[in-house]
């Protein structure tokens, strides 16, 4: 059985005594069964891993492909390791999308990620106008060949599939919409590497996940967690969202 991944993924926000408080709050609160996860701002990590120490995963939402070197500004894989990081965000559509990363430094990030033996938490997902031309698979195949074949361990690799138009916006995927999608990759990963591996690899749904739809998306046989952004913020809501993880909700 695949244990539930979710994780907060808290962007730009927070400073550092709400960023701390946030932590303690959710660290205080987790449930075991689950793996709960926050990526606070790169800055914030040696700081709240020092607070929570291993009750949660801590995660970056960035690292640079290189160990080390000149690289004005980049902070490495071993870098985040190094300060407690157990996984790394990779391909979210804002780095996508705002920061313009193209998919062959995308490709390389995910493979230093994993390489580190870090958690590649590597997000996928369709625009608004790719959903609406019919393109939603043959994009997500297109983010799936981001990620090489030689990752092994399926405990290292979780995939988000985040649909773009529904980052941020209120408006999120149907249970339904957001299952065929997961089956879609869960079949992509069994032809293209191995049905083992598909079967054991978890694949996360994210795009305003709220306490109010948690429950219908994450009881879907596909969808193995959430990646949370917004309703993070705050322990009550991201704890919430957790709670309808655990296996065996109503
Ligand atoms: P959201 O963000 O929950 O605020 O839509 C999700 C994400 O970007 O990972």
């Amino acid at each position: 059985m695949r244990t539930p991944f979710v994780a907060g993924n808290w962007k730009m926000n927070t400073d550092r005594q709400s960023g701390l408080a946030l932590a303690r709050a959710i660290a205080d609160a987790a449930p075991d069964g689950i793996d709960v996860g926050i990526a606070p701002p790169v800055i914030y990590l040696p700081l709240i891993q020092e607070a929570i120490g291993e009750t949660l995963l801590l995660g970056a939402q960035n690292a640079f492909c290189e160990p080390h070197g000149a690289f004005t500004g980049e902070i490495s894989v071993g870098m985040l390791r190094d300060v407690g990081c157990d996984f790394v965000l990779v391909g979210h559509s804002e780095r996508r999308q705002i920061i313009a990363e193209p998919t062959d430094l995308l490709a390389r990030k995910a493979s230093a990620v994993y390489n580190a033996g870090l958690i590649l938490l590597h997000c996928v997902g369709e625009t608004l106008a790719e959903r609406e031309a019919d393109k939603t698979f043959s994009v997500i195949e297109q983010q799936l060949a981001e990620l090489s074949p030689k990752m092994e361990d399926p405990a290292r690799l979780v995939i988000a599939y985040e649909p773009v138009w529904a980052i941020g916006t209120g408006r999120n995927a149907t249970d339904a919409q957001a299952q065929e999608v997961h089956a879609y990759i869960r079949s992509e990963l069994s032809e293209e590497w191995n049905p083992d591996f598909a079967a054991a690899v978890r694949i996360i749904y994210g795009g305003s996940v709220k306490p109010e739809n948690a429950r219908g998306i994450l009881s879907q046989p596909d969808v193995d967690g959430a990646l949370v952004g917004g309703a993070s913020l705050k322990a009550e809501t991201f704890l919430s969202i957790v709670k309808s993880a655990l296996p065996g909700q109503p």
